[in-house]
């Protein structure tokens, strides 16, 4: 995708601000394991379309708010794999950082990409203060509670689990914030971008139940049949493999419907419905995620 060099090298400009010579080399070394190579990118893809819909008047703030956004769910998934959380060994097909570093440094890197994410909206802020303010807090209310990632995993500790509450907070969230970020870093309302960014975020949340379900761990490159080992809930278990297929069909329609009138809608239109082709038992089986 074409966005794709223009999302790596945010990435790369964001972690450098975390580089120095008098840093403990270790932690150092982390930081850029837990980020490159990337997953799919797609919070980040998500927020520059949604940016370049909406006129990408200050590319330099859209690049800094999508590099944020990444960095936290990258912060995410390395205490998520934490033995405190799901103890996995593998993620994007590598050691994760606890394993391949040790458990300290795995919770400081995480801690570490987190307070970055807040650093670089701080420090593009300079050229547009208002819209750098706007994203600050739209994100840490997208990370932390009650509505945040922080809200999503804690729901894994209490014996009643409200399903919607913990989905819409642990997947929902920064995909919410994907499409209202990339439409403050732009300049408009956050308001009317919350419901695509809800529907996608919970296509995706059923297209992630499919991948566990059907596709391998190595080509998934992390643990696969997580779902049915610790009997989560999940579309498919609910549904059925062509059933869950049909709802993350029928979601992505919805999202579809919910774009804001706006220049690039209907490149918008075009970016879901190619996730949705995407999604197909077919395609997950033989191509990697
Ligand atoms: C994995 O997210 C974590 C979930 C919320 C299920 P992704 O599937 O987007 O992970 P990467 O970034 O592509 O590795
Ligand atoms: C991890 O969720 C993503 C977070 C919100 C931290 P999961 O535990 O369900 O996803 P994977 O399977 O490890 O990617
Ligand atoms: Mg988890
Ligand atoms: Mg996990």
């Amino acid at each position: 995708m074409a966005l794709d060099g223009r999302i790596e090298t945010a990435m790369i400009e964001a972690l450098a601000l975390a580089q120095s010579g008098v840093a403990p080399p270790k932690l150092g070394a982390a930081l850029p394991y837990a980020v490159f190579p990337g997953g799919a990118r797609i919070r980040p893809t998500i927020l520059v379309s949604v940016a370049l819909a909406c006129g990408d008047d200050r590319p330099g703030l859209t690049n800094a708010a999508a590099a944020s956004l990444e960095l936290i769910h990258c912060a995410s998934l390395v205490h998520d794999d934490l033995p405190a959380f799901d103890s996995a060994d593998l993620r994007r097909g590598k050691a994760t950082v606890h394993r391949a570093f040790s458990e300290p440094l795995a919770v400081l890197t995480g801690d570490s990409l987190i307070v970055l994410a807040f650093e670089l909206l701080a420090r593009a802020g300079a050229d547009v203060p208002d819209r750098a303010l706007r994203l600050v807090s739209h994100l840490a209310m997208r990370t932390g509670m009650p509505f945040g990632i922080c809200a999503g995993q804690g729901w894994e500790s209490e014996a009643k689990v409200n399903l919607s509450a913990y989905h819409r907070a642990k997947t929902g969230a920064l995909f919410m914030a994907a499409t209202q970020m990339g439409a403050i870093a732009a300049g408009q309302d956050a308001e009317p971008w919350e419901e695509l960014g809800a529907r996608i975020g919970e296509a995706f949340q059923v297209a992630d139940d499919l991948k566990d379900a059907l596709m391998s761990s190595e080509d998934m490159g992390k643990p696969a049949g997580q779902d049915a080992v610790h009997n989560r809930p999940s579309a498919v278990a609910e549904l059925g493999v062509s059933g869950a297929v049909r709802h993350l069909k029928d979601i992505l329609g919805g999202a579809i419907a919910s774009i804001p009138s706006c220049p690039g809608e209907a490149m918008l239109a075009q970016m879901v419905r190619a996730y949705a082709e995407k999604m197909t038992p077919a395609r997950l089986t033989s191509a990697r995620g």
